[in-house]
C-alpha cells in the first residue's frame, strides 16, 4: 500500500478496477446512469465496477472491445477518471456529453464535436500552465465527424468552453440573481470568438490526454441554446451515443490499417491501400 499510488489490491483506488477490466478505447458520459444506455447498443457487456460516481461497463461493440465510464460532474473527479484509466491501460477517450450551445443555429438535439478546448476548468491547471492546448486527437475528431454523417446526425465542429460552474462560469444568473461584473460579456465574448458551446469536463480529458500521450475528443448533445432560451434535457442524446459508439468502430479499424501497413498515423488513403 502507497500514499502515492493508492490501490486496494490490484484495484485503482476509485474507479475500483484493474489491468484486463477496461477496454483500450472508453466512452466517459458524466452521468453514471447513461453507462448503461451506451452499453444496451454493445453485443454485450458487464457491470465491471461502480464506486462513488464512477460506473464502469465493459463489452464488444460489433466485435471490438469497448468501455464506457462515468467521470462525475466537473474538471477533478474526470481527472481522477483519466488516471485511473492510464493506469489500467486505455488510450483513447471519447467524452460523451451534454452541452449548451451559444449560436441560434446550433440547434437543440444537434450535436457538437469537439476540435478544441477553452480550459476554464481548474483541474487541468493542476497539471500544466493555461498555454497549454485542450485539443483533440484528430483521428478521434475524424471518426465522430465519419460516424456523425453515417448516421444522418446533424453536427458541428469546433472549439468549447469547459467550465468549473455550471451557472455563473457560463454566464447563468447564480442563486437570488447573484452575478459579477466580469461575467456579464461572457458569452457574447465568446459567440465573437467562434466558440460553440459550453459543457464542463472536454478540456481536462483533453489536456490530460495530450500530456500523457493519449488520444481524446468529446462530442455532446445540445440540450439547451443560450440564445433562445430552450431547454430540453435528453435531447440528441439517444443519436450521440450511437455516433460514438460507431466511431470506436472505426477507430478500431483505422488502428488495424495501420498497424498492416506499419503506419503511426491514419491519412484517409489508407483504407484503399
Ligand atoms: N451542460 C453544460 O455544462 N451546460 C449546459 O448549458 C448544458 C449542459
Amino acid at each position: 500500500m502507497s500514499s502515492e499510488e493508492p490501490l486496494v489490491g490490484e484495484k485503482v483506488y476509485h474507479l475500483m478496477v484493474s489491468k484486463g477490466d477496461v477496454a483500450r478505447y472508453v466512452l466517459l458520459p458524466g452521468d453514471p446512469e447513461r453507462v448503461p444506455l451506451i452499453a444496451k447498443y454493445w453485443d454485450s457487456s458487464r457491470e465491471v465496477a461502480r464506486h462513488r460516481e464512477y460506473v464502469v461497463y465493459t463489452g464488444k461493440y460489433k466485435g471490438v472491445d469497448i468501455s464506457a465510464v462515468s467521470t462525475g460532474i466537473g474538471g477533478p473527479s474526470t481527472a481522477i477518471a483519466i488516471e485511473e484509466l492510464l493506469r489500467v491501460g486505455s488510450d483513447t477517450f471519447i467524452r460523451v456529453g451534454t452541452t449548451g450551445s451559444l449560436h441560434r443555429d446550433i440547434e437543440i438535439g444537434d450535436l457538437i464535436i469537439t476540435h478544441s478546448a477553452i480550459r476554464f476548468d481548474g483541474a487541468s491547471r493542476s497539471y500544466i500552465y493555461p498555454e497549454y492546448p485542450a485539443s483533440a486527437s484528430y483521428e478521434v475528431v475524424l471518426a465522430l465527424v465519419e460516424a456523425a454523417e453515417s448516421l444522418g446526425a446533424r453536427y458541428h465542429v469546433g472549439i468549447t468552453a469547459s467550465t468549473d460552474s455550471f451557472y455563473v462560469g457560463q454566464g447563468r444568473p447564480g442563486f437570488n440573481g447573484y452575478k459579477p461584473y466580469w461575467i456579464d460579456n461572457l458569452v457574447s465574448d465568446l459567440k465573437k470568438i467562434g466558440v460553440l458551446n459550453f459543457e464542463m469536463e472536454a478540456s481536462t480529458i483533453m489536456t490530460l490526454s495530450n500530456i500523457y500521450g493519449a488520444r481524446s475528443g468529446a462530442i455532446c448533445a445540445v440540450i439547451a441554446n443560450r440564445e433562445t432560451g430552450e431547454f430540453v434535457p435528453g435531447a440528441g442524446v439517444d443519436l450521440m451515443i450511437k455516433v460514438a459508439n460507431e466511431a470506436v468502430r472505426l477507430l478500431n479499424e483505422w488502428d488495424d490499417l495501420k498497424r498492416k501497413h506499419n503506419k503511426r498515423y491514419f491519412y484517409p488513403s489508407l483504407i484503399y491501400k
